[in-house]
Order: C-alpha cells, then sequence, then structure tokens
C-alpha cells in the first residue's frame, strides 16, 4: 500500500481548459471560496491565461481561498517565440503551478517530451510548480505498453530537471482514454499506477521541498470523485469538464469533502 503524505490536505485542481467566459471568474471564485475557506480541500483554479490576473486581483481581496495555476507554459524564457507566455510572466501575474505535458497539448500541439523537459526547467527556474501530466492512449493500453509509456513520460524527471530543495512537483495520472468520455480509471488502476510513479520518484534521489504530489484526472465527476479520492495513493484530482461551472465544481467538492471526513 502506497500513500498520500498523511495531514496533507487534499487538492481540487479545476483545468478549464478553452472554456468559460470572463466575467464567469469571478462568478466561479465567488461560489468556490466558501469552500475553500472550510479548510477541508485546497483549490486551484487554471483558467485561459488571459484571465489569470483578473482572478488573481479578486484573490487579493479574499487571501488564502483559493491558488492559481496555468494550462500551459512556454519551453523557453525569453525571446522571439509568438505567442508564448513564459513561466515567470505566468507567476508573476499570480500562478503558483503549471500544468506541463497535458494530453492534448501532447497530441494536438506536438508537445515532445523534450519540449515537456523544458517546460520542467522553465517552471522550477521561475518558482512555479510544474504538474507533469502522464498517461497512455487506449491503444497503448491495449498493446500492453502502458507501463513503457509512462516509464517514458516520467524520464524527463531522471536528469534533475533544475530540481532544487526548494522546488517541488505534482504528477498528475490522467490516462487519455479517461479524458472527456466519461470513462474514469478504476480506483484499482489509479492505485497501480501512482504506486509506480512513487518508486519512479523515490528511485532517482532528487531532493525536492516534499515528496512529489499524484493526482488522477480523466472524467473526474460528482458521481466517481469520491472513491477515487479516498484512495491513500491520491493526493488531489485533476478536474476539466466537471469544473467549469460553479454547480457542478461545488458538488464536486462536497462530494469529495464527505468522502474526506
Ligand atoms: P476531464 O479532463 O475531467 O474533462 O476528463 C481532465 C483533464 O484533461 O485535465
Amino acid at each position: 500500500m502506497i500513500s498520500a503524505t498523511p495531514g496533507r490536505r487534499k487538492t481540487l485542481v479545476a483545468n478549464w481548459k478553452l472554456n468559460g467566459h470572463a466575467e464567469g471568474v469571478e462568478a466561479w471564485l465567488e461560489a468556490m471560496a466558501p469552500i475553500a475557506l472550510e479548510g477541508k480541500l485546497d483549490l486551484v483554479l487554471m483558467p485561459p491565461a488571459l484571465w489569470m490576473e483578473r482572478a488573481g486581483k479578486w484573490l487579493a481581496r479574499h487571501p488564502g481561498a483559493i491558488t492559481l495555476g496555468a494550462q500551459n507554459v512556454a519551453a523557453c524564457e525569453e525571446g522571439a517565440y509568438t505567442g508564448e507566455i513564459s513561466a515567470s510572466m505566468l507567476a508573476r501575474a499570480g500562478a503558483r503551478y503549471a500544468l506541463i505535458g497535458h494530453s492534448e497539448r501532447r497530441r494536438l500541439f506536438g508537445e515532445t517530451d523534450e519540449i515537456v523537459s523544458r517546460k520542467l526547467a522553465c517552471c522550477l527556474a521561475a518558482g512555479l510548480t510544474p504538474v507533469l501530466c502522464i498517461g497512455e492512449t487506449e491503444g497503448e493500453r491495449r498493446a500492453g505498453e502502458t507501463d513503457r509509456v509512462l516509464e517514458r513520460q516520467l524520464a524527463i524527471l531522471d536528469e534533475g530537471g533544475g530540481f532544487s530543495p526548494g522546488a517541488s512537483l505534482w504528477i498528475a495520472y490522467e490516462p487519455v482514454w479517461s479524458i472527456g468520455t466519461g470513462q474514469a480509471a478504476t480506483p484499482e488502476l489509479v492505485e497501480a499506477v501512482l504506486s509506480r510513479v512513487r518508486s519512479h520518484w523515490a528511485g532517482l534521489n532528487a531532493t525536492i521541498h516534499e515528496e512529489p504530489r499524484l493526482l488522477y484526472g480523466g472524467s473526474v465527476s460528482p458521481a466517481n470523485a469520491a472513491s477515487l479520492v479516498a484512495l491513500e495513493a491520491v493526493d488531489g484530482l485533476l478536474v476539466g469538464g466537471a469544473s467549469v461551472e460553479p454547480e457542478s465544481c461545488a458538488d464536486l467538492c462536497r462530494s469529495v469533502i464527505r468522502a474526506l471526513a
């Protein structure tokens, strides 16, 4: 049995992807902040980058409620990279975390492990916590290649990537076949994969501020969140579709809080 660090509050990360609208930022924060302030669940909002500062301004007036993360980050710190946003720009806008290697970025925008590795280094250099997303496709799962794929995706951690004792890292297992499909991974699979991820990390001898937080993502909903978050191995959930509307996200948080009580 592997376990999340005792005493650590679990986390729910709301990844809006390319959804929502500007005014919805404050509405969402207003609905979710009271839940976060109960202190039973940490909440991270990942809005489209354009609204990061907007969310940051609201949160400056309601400190401690919710933290912010970015859905993506440039693989370079500065220069002639049209359309990119650097890790330090995101940090200055209020982000504390950034997703790297999300399967939609890998699949639709050509993000290779090499690019993910550079993004990892940029995040660490800027003091952002990278949230490394890993996961196999349906085809890879059927071909029995899940372990090999996950090991390859985790291998970017092996070079050290700029880890220092002050750094932190989160890793999210998001099987590609589960994202947006309504078909979440089983608790058994999530436990098994996160156990392998912990062993991989333990074998690296990297020193950071605390053990990496391990998340699960993929079709998390108010109906299944409780059974997933209650797993010892799970430090939190990365939620896409069910996190955008405040009512649905609040339902989800409530079911998580009940499961953890
Ligand atoms: P989903 O997305 O919850 O809509 O499946 C999760 C994610 O891609 O982070």
